[in-house]
């Protein structure tokens, strides 16, 4: 907190904006109101756009050449000096906006003044945010192409690896942990979809929407739209200025894409412990306990599990800052930069760690045949054996097989263990034929429904999702 929050700092009235001010601003005011500390970040989109307005406003005589010709020098000085690290930052020019434009002014002098013809800050920032956010859809398709990379090359390396498939988490019937994996490269492709639509319906282009109606000035909204790589210039001033939704579906996208990389890391938690021990990860993603030398833990997984709740966090967040904003520009939205640049790297560093963990990993197929044997795995198998062998409606070949595997616990063996004249005590019709259908291998190979989890289909969903996706 500043030592004297309520006295005018003794800086006189903004430069760019404080004509009909003659204070400058309490401190505490500045310290609210500047966004600079973090929408820095936007500075070569506020170049690019900057370059962009001038270049239009010279074609349609708003702007003399010489003019034109000296903003684009400056704002490519301007440009340098940031990305070298040698432009100083000023809170008191409050963003990067005027931040960019002063520096201009100091490089070229009254031209400078003339790059603000027919724009406002609120159509500026809607643009630069948008080109950021579709920078970022962009970087974010290729981070999760590279977790679906890693995902199908281990899938296919366990095709045939058979795994307990759950249900509430109790053994259900045995997949295999290919297939197992690829449904998580469903769930990405959909991530990657939902990236796909929310790029598409932003890419409209608000600047010249100016303040909140338009400008009398002859602009040419299409050309600068082009110049950004926009489809299309927005419809609607008023809307132009006040939508944030790119923002959302952004983060919606996000915070979706961040919960099944949630999922999928308390899997690979549960998958690590010494109950389960289906996969091991090496030193490169655990850490050990410093009073347990036992221990080996998954904390990688453990933390893309809970930043999944910042992602989420971002989302919730700037729903709530628009909820009940009037059309158009308030300066609430300066708060939608934050979520958004807090969530895509939060969720940049998740997939990272997920696609190291996926690559790292070694799976234990025998601890894995271990877990799914204990389950009575092939309980559906049998009852279908005796739908399909014996002509029983299913209800009752579910009841009967129920007392089988009653059977099989009291004497703990496994059903495909089971002798036959156990299993005629419930049934007399049950034959020899039955211990086919009980194994895993069969029970797994038998799934050749499309999309289902038999090695074979598997093996061609690997390839089908190579096609898809890579
Ligand atoms: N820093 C502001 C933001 O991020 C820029 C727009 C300011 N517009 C205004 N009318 N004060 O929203």
């Amino acid at each position: 907190m500043p030592a004297t929050p309520d006295t005018p700092s003794p800086s006189s009235a903004n430069a760019l904006w404080g004509g009909r001010f003659s204070g400058g601003p309490a401190a505490i005011m500045q310290q609210i109101n500047a966004s600079i500390g973090f929408d820095k970040a936007l500075w070569a989109q506020d170049i690019a756009g900057s370059k962009a307005h001038a270049a239009m406003l010279g074609r349609q005589g708003i702007l003399s050449a010489e003019d034109v010709e000296a903003i684009h020098r400056g704002l490519d000085q301007v440009a340098q000096e940031i990305a070298e690290g040698r432009f100083q930052f000023s809170v008191a020019l409050e963003d990067i906006h005027m931040n960019v434009e002063s520096r201009l002014r100091e490089l070229i002098g009254p031209a400078a003044g003339r790059l603000h013809t027919a724009r406002s800050r609120n159509d500026q920032v809607a643009t630069d945010f948008k080109l950021w956010v579709r920078d970022a859809l962009d970087r974010l398709d290729g981070d999760i192409r590279e977790l679906q990379a890693a995902l199908i090359d281990r899938a296919e390396e366990h095709a045939g690896t058979i795994m307990p498939g759950f249900t509430h988490l109790q053994t259900a019937q045995p997949v295999t942990f290919g297939h197992h994996l690829l449904a998580y490269v469903e769930m990405l492709g959909r991530d990657r979809g939902r990236l796909r639509d929310a790029r598409a319906r932003l890419n409209e282009c608000p600047l010249g929407s100016a303040a909140l109606a338009g400008t009398p000035y002859p602009i040419d909204r299409a050309m600068t739209a082009a110049a950004l790589g926009f489809d299309r210039p927005t419809a609607n001033s008023l809307d132009a200025v006040s939508d944030r939704d790119f923002a959302l579906e952004y983060l919606s996208a996000a915070a979706i894409c961040a919960t099944h990389l949630s999922r999928l890391a308390e899997e690979i938690v549960l998958w690590c412990t010494t109950q389960f021990r289906f996969v091991r990860l090496t030193d490169a993603f655990t850490t050990g306990s410093s009073i347990m030398p036992q221990k080996r833990n998954p904390d990688a997984a453990e933390l893309v599990r809970a930043k999944t709740g910042r992602v989420i966090g971002a989302l919730n967040g700037l729903l709530v800052v628009m909820k009940g904003l009037p059309l158009a520009y308030s300066k609430d939205m300066q708060e939608d930069k934050e979520p958004v640049f807090q969530a895509d790297e939060t969720l940049a560093l998740c997939l990272a760690a997920t696609t190291g963990m996926i690559r790292d990993l070694t799976a234990d197929p025998a601890a894995m045949r271990r877990a799914v044997e204990a389950g009575f795995p092939t309980a559906t198998d049998l009852a279908d054996w005796l739908v399909r062998s014996l002509g029983l409606p299913f209800r009752e070949a579910h009841h009967v097989t129920g007392s089988i595997v009653k059977l099989a616990e009291q004497q703990g063996v496994g059903l495909s263990d089971l002798p036959l004249a156990a299993m005629r005590t419930v049934h007399a019709g049950i034959t020899e034929d039955v211990y086919r259908v009980l194994t895993l291998e069969a029970s797994v190979a038998s799934r050749t429904s499309f999309g289902g989890t038999s090695p074979d289909i598997v093996k061609a969903a690997v390839k089908a999702a190579r096609e898809r996706f890579l």
